[in-house]
């Protein structure tokens, strides 16, 4: 494992698996909107086997174990192990026993194949080395079965992460990766939002029949103003700046409540503040 995957993967097992907990109730809500417009797309029939990558807390495994019965098996694999230990934990509580979950890196760990299907809700867009995970979801394929990913689109279009990006910006130094020695979460949420990148990675990792389609839906960000300035300036590009600017960061974090105030105000609605976030479903098939 090369020492920026290590940051990475460190990341996801601490810092960003804190902040993950701490908002578990707009995260899983929030992104489960999307997969379950995708799963409608694409159901997982009776007796499928199927791999679920980068997988966080597992309730979109879940979700696949109990669509495709005892007969099926689905397996959920993420390189963070405090993840996967809740993975686990959450399918015991639920009485699921046809979801298993490992610890590995999709980029080069066994994934235990072959698969009928594979899905990643979120899951690809933080790799080090996204063309070597595809290659290696595909080699845990059947000849013919697909590969499922939900990724977000430009970040104009998802203005829940966006405004608030913009806003930090403006008021907190940005930090690159190779300036710090924190851990940090990988190339970051809109890594993936470029259909021509993305169909050129995909085909160059074996895979053919590469399509993109559209979802676009409101997701909550706050069950009020205060949740969602928390919210904003705990994760996404902008939680991310906070935090690698340390200290300066910490200082001027009044001055991002204000401005956060300002930027989250036209979300708020009479059941918290919802804004609108746009994805692509993107289909790619392992030839046979
Ligand atoms: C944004 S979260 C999405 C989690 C989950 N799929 C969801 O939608 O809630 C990204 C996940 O990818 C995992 N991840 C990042 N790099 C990975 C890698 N190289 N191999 C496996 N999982 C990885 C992280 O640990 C994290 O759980």
């Amino acid at each position: 494992m090369d020492d920026t995957n290590r940051v990475i993967v460190e990341a996801w097992n601490t810092v960003l698996y804190t902040k993950f907990c701490r908002f578990k109730h707009l995260l899983v809500d929030g992104l489960s909107q999307h997969s379950d417009a995708a799963f409608e797309r694409c159901r997982h029939p009776e007796g499928a086997r199927v791999l679920d990558v980068g997988c966080g807390f597992g309730d979109s495994t879940l979700r696949i174990a109990k669509s495709v019965g005892p007969a099926g098996e689905a397996v959920g694999v993420d390189c963070a192990e405090n993840f996967i230990r809740a993975a686990e934990a959450e399918a015991r509580k639920e009485g699921v026993y046809n979801a298993h979950f490992l610890v590995g890196d999709a980029q080069w760990g066994d994934l235990c194949g072959p698969y009928d299907h594979a899905f990643a809700r979120f899951g690809t867009m933080f790799f080090d080395m996204p063309g070597a995970a595809m290659r290696n979801i595909r080699n845990a394929l059947k000849p013919g079965s697909t590969f499922t990913q939900i990724v977000w689109r430009r970040r104009e279009e998802n203005p829940w992460l966006h405004e608030a990006e913009l806003r930090v910006k403006e008021i907190v130094p940005v930090v690159s990766h190779d300036e710090t020695e924190q851990v940090h979460c990988g190339p970051g949420p809109f890594s993936m939002a470029g259909p021509d990148m993305v169909s050129t990675m995909l085909r160059g990792a074996g895979f053919e029949r590469i399509t993109f389609e559209r979802f676009d839906c409101d997701i909550c960000i706050g069950r009020d103003m205060e949740d969602a300035i928390e919210f904003a300036m705990a994760l996404g590009p902008a939680g991310e700046i906070i935090r690698l600017a340390g200290e300066e960061g910490e200082q001027q974090k009044p001055q991002v409540v204000a401005a956060l105030k300002e930027a989250l105000a036209p979300f708020a609605r009479p059941d918290g503040l919802w804004a609108p976030s746009s994805t692509w479903f993107i289909s790619a098939t392992n030839p046979r």
